[in-house]
């Protein structure tokens, strides 16, 4: 089974998660406050243990005056694409979570994960929308926690840059080779029937 992009699917799942990949080319169009909030809207509906919905979106739109502090958090390698998107979202997670019945919180299991299930929903909803996500690790976290006053227990997750792909001309020449979506290992080697296979690990 292909696309017309490159990757192809074993099974036959749907062609969103064939199409979503990871671009750095953005064209630097303005996205408005409404089309922002459609895309974190379906990230507040993504699943969470207990419903402790421990996502947070701290974000700032290309020429506000949040931009610069945001886009100034970033690894060099990643502001250089980062700089063309449209929107930037740190991610952040509640660390506790109040379960039903429970006088006190509680440390969550589970609030990276569940931050990460909203992330996919974003990404998902930016692809539907004629938008793209990406993710990053590359940025710093320390600093973020005091540039955007993250209060004590919650973590910092992840940054996204959300934008309109662009053409891989756009991208300095050191970046255009990798503008494609990437391969993933066979399912095969990542599932384990009824126990852990130590020899596929
Ligand atoms: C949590 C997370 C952090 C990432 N950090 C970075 C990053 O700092 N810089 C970067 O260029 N890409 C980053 N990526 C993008 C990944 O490299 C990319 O998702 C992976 O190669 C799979 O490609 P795809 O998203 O195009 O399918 C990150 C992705 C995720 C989910």
């Amino acid at each position: 089974m292909t696309t017309a992009d490159s990757r192809r699917a074993d099974y036959p799942i749907d062609p969103l998660f064939l199409q979503r990949w990871s671009p750095r080319s953005f064209t630097g169009a303005p996205i408005s406050e409404h089309d922002l909030m459609t895309i974190l809207e379906a990230a507040r509906l993504a699943p969470s243990a207990f419903n402790a919905q421990p996502w947070r979106f701290v974000y700032a739109r290309r020429d506000t005056e949040h931009w610069p502090k945001l886009l100034g958090l970033l690894t060099e390698s990643n502001r250089l694409w980062a700089r063309n998107a449209s929107a930037l979202v740190i991610l952040v997670s509640k660390t506790t979570v109040l379960r039903r019945g429970a006088e006190r919180e509680a440390p969550s299991w589970s609030h990276s994960l569940d931050a990460g299930a909203a992330w996919l929903s974003l990404a998902l909803q930016a692809q539907l929308s004629g938008w793209a996500a990406h993710g990053m690790v590359g940025f710093d976290r320390d600093r973020a926690v005091t540039t955007l006053g993250v209060p004590d227990g919650y973590r910092v997750e992840a940054a996204i840059a959300i934008g309109r792909r662009g053409d891989k001309s756009l991208l300095p020449e050191s970046l255009q080779a990798r503008e494609q979506p990437n391969d993933r290992v066979p399912l095969a080697q990542l599932v384990h029937e009824g126990g852990f296979d130590a020899a596929k690990s």
